[in-house]
């Protein structure tokens, strides 16, 4: 089932937003701003955001799922917490409209994959918010490796705690970016996954040091964590030719190269576009809408990141305590 959308013509896809908190909203401030899309209306049992956000915008707001496809709605991005993705994407493809679900996309990987198959039978376009592909510091790596033989990638990504906690910790709500950036890096999936997790002051996890093995032979490392006072996103990734160096923040991305044999290099900062990561996301879901073709990130990659973050929590060392203990103290 397609749309005449074109992004680049006039407004036609009618488009909805299901739960307009911290990323809902920006969902709801970026589509309004989107060539071949029209933002019809936003779903908040919260109906003082819903009406909130809706002002803002010029939409209409409604506090439930089926009050918006009874808007006629063509599509929607699901923000709703994460453990309503599954009823809420289910709802939606059961009355033929096409869905961009925000990541995770499911509480396990069964409801995600209940949600792969139902939007292929309804024959509607199912796309996954991993929003950091888009990031253009991401891009701009992911060109820089194209056709390199990738040997490793580390990727930090720390920060404080959120404002509001969920009920997932760090490894489904943070990792699952930066495992689905080495599935999407490496072209591969991941084979081995050797997790050490600490909860230090919250009762999920709220520190992660992953380590993984791609079916490529990459060796690839996540540290993750709430207890970083400053927020910081690092990508670097070493190939038999280069090292580059990526800051997702400021998006400054250093390539080093032509490595010699006195170990001397040369060193290049790559060119980094501007453009916001959820309005390309959100373009790149109105295009598979229009095309028919397969999402940017499909379900299957959805849950696939899933999957492995999942692993993560489970196959600890029997022998490891997640619990901090206080430290040894030297007598003297
Ligand atoms: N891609 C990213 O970088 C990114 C960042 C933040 C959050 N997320 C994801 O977005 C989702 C929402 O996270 P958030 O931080 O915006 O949470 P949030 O708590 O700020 O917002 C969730 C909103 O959903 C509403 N809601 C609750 N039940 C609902 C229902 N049945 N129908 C419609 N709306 C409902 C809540 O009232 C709330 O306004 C999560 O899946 C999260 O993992 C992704």
């Amino acid at each position: 089932m397609t749309q005449a959308v074109n992004p680049d013509a006039g407004p036609s896809l009618r488009i909805g937003v299901i739960g307009v908190g911290v990323m809902g909203s920006n969902h709801a401030r970026v589509l309004t701003g989107l060539p071949g899309a029209k933002l019809v209306g936003v779903a908040d049992p919260d109906l003082r955001q819903a009406d909130f956000v809706a002002r803002t915008l010029g939409c209409a707001s409604v506090t439930g799922v089926d009050e918006l496809l009874d808007l006629k709605v063509d599509a929607v991005t699901v923000a709703a917490p994460t453990h309503l993705h599954r009823d809420i994407a289910l709802a939606c493809i059961a009355r033929g409209v096409h869905v961009m679900v925000e990541k995770p996309i499911a509480s396990s990987v069964e409801e995600g994959r209940e949600i792969i198959a139902a939007a292929r039978r309804a024959g509607v376009t199912l796309m996954v918010g991993h929003v950091e592909r888009f990031n253009p510091a991401v891009e701009a790596i992911k060109d820089a490796i194209r056709n390199e033989d990738i040997l490793s990638i580390a990727i930090t990504r720390v920060g404080p705690f959120p404002p509001r906690m969920s009920n997932v910790g760090v490894v489904i709500d943070l990792a699952v970016h930066d495992i689905d950036l080495i599935r999407w890096f490496t072209d591969s999936d991941i084979v081995e996954v050797q997790p050490q997790l600490s909860s230090a002051v919250a009762e999920r996890e709220d520190i992660a040091l992953l380590q993984f093995r791609t079916a490529s032979g990459v060796l690839a490392h996540i540290n993750t964590n709430w207890l970083t006072p400053f927020k910081a996103r690092n990508v670097t990734v070493a190939t038999r030719g280069k090292y580059v160096m990526g800051d997702l923040l400021t998006r400054q991305v250093t390539e080093c190269f032509g490595f010699q044999p006195d170990g001397s290099y040369s060193m290049r900062h790559l060119s980094v576009g501007h453009a916001e990561p959820l309005r390309s996301e959100l373009l790149a879901f109105l295009r598979a809408v229009g095309s028919g073709s397969a999402a940017a990130v499909t379900g299957e990659e959805g849950v696939a990141s899933l999957e492995i973050a999942i692993r993560c929590l489970t196959s600890r060392p029997a022998t490891a305590s997640a619990q901090r203990q206080a430290p040894l103290v030297a007598a003297g």
